[in-house]
């Protein structure tokens, strides 16, 4: 348990501990002075190939709060633009170091990659299409809080719908894993085109490809940005039709409140699209409390792989 590449590194235990935790630094959170000695002289080297807000400045946070030192790699800058591999450039990273590497990269599996010439801590923050599992550990202690539950058992059986892009989220395929793994009954809905082939291989779920009452009446309902920079095409007729087919609009919100349905989004959002303002900015929306979770999860985590790695 050295790095968090996927959610498939986590067993039950391991979920249970970084949700504990998260429990923990959202308590250090709320405190005046928001910082505990855990990672002095600690190094966290974020190195993010594509753009981010919360992840990136969520994890930097994060390090602060824990005392550890961070620095920026900017790809744009760095010595890869004179031809340096990207093995070297890692290997330079470690020697120069770091004690962590939070990456963001559009392709797929390069975490895992660059995990194979370092002995640093690698954690993904999002890896092309395949996995986000910060955001999915965030997203389920976002869940537990808002349930009043204190153990991940408290959410089997809890419904949860995740409507939109599958195929180019990587959010939803952790969020899949991390929901599936702790029993919770998880729906997807999604324009065909966006369907993943063999989705079902990554849990226990149904697949739509409409919204319904069921889906209506979800604990929780989890909506995906159309990722516009991944798609070469339209993967539906026009953003109008997927608003109007796909999107949570005006007209729903008198009926979630009436179920006690909650709205989340993993940001950035496409105001408009996926999700209209007054569902977004709502007393039924999550969307500021998981961001503001992403903070104390982030803490865990990289308490969590340190402590781990210190027992070894
Ligand atoms: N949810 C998420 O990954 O947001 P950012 O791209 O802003 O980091």
């Amino acid at each position: 348990m050295r790095n968090l590449i996927s959610i498939d590194d986590l067993d039950i235990g391991d979920i249970s501990a970084i949700i504990s935790l998260s429990f923990s630094m959202r308590e250090v959170l709320e405190r005046e002075i928001k910082k505990v000695p855990t990672l002095r002289g600690k190094v966290i080297c974020l190195m993010f190939f594509e753009s981010s807000t919360r992840t990136r400045v969520s994890f930097e946070l994060a390090a602060k709060f824990l005392s550890a030192d961070t620095v920026s790699f900017t790809p744009s800058s760095s010595a890869m633009q004179k031809g340096e591999s990207m093995i070297d450039t890692i290997r330079t990273i470690t020697a120069l170091g770091a004690d962590f590497l939070v990456v963001r990269h559009s392709k797929e599996a390069f975490p895992h990659l660059i995990s194979k010439y370092t002995d640093i801590h690698i954690v993904n923050a999002g890896d092309g299409k395949n996995e986000h599992p910060s955001q999915a550990l965030l997203d389920l202690f976002t869940m537990m809080r808002e349930k009043g539950a204190k153990d991940t058992k408290e959410l089997r059986g809890c419904a949860v719908s995740i409507i939109g892009d599958i195929l180019h989220s990587r959010v939803a395929r952790s969020d899949i894993k991390l929901f599936s793994k702790l029993g919770m009954n998880v729906t997807i809905v999604s324009p065909f085109t966006t369907i993943p082939p063999a989705i079902e291989k990554l849990g226990n779920i149904k697949v739509k490809k409409f919204i319904d009452e069921d889906v209506i009446s979800s604990d929780f309902i989890m909506l995906l940005r159309i990722q516009k920079e991944r798609h070469g095409a339209y993967f539906y007729p026009s953003e109008r039709e997927y608003n109007a087919i796909w999107g949570i609009d005006d007209a729903m919100l008198e009926k979630l409140r009436e179920k006690g349905t909650y709205i989340m989004h993993p940001g950035p959002m496409n105001i408009g699209v996926e999700v209209m303002p007054s569902i977004a900015y709502s007393d039924i929306s999550l969307i500021s409390e998981q961001v503001k979770n992403g903070v104390a999860v982030r803490m865990a985590i990289l308490y969590y792989l340190y402590s781990m790695s210190k027992r070894e």
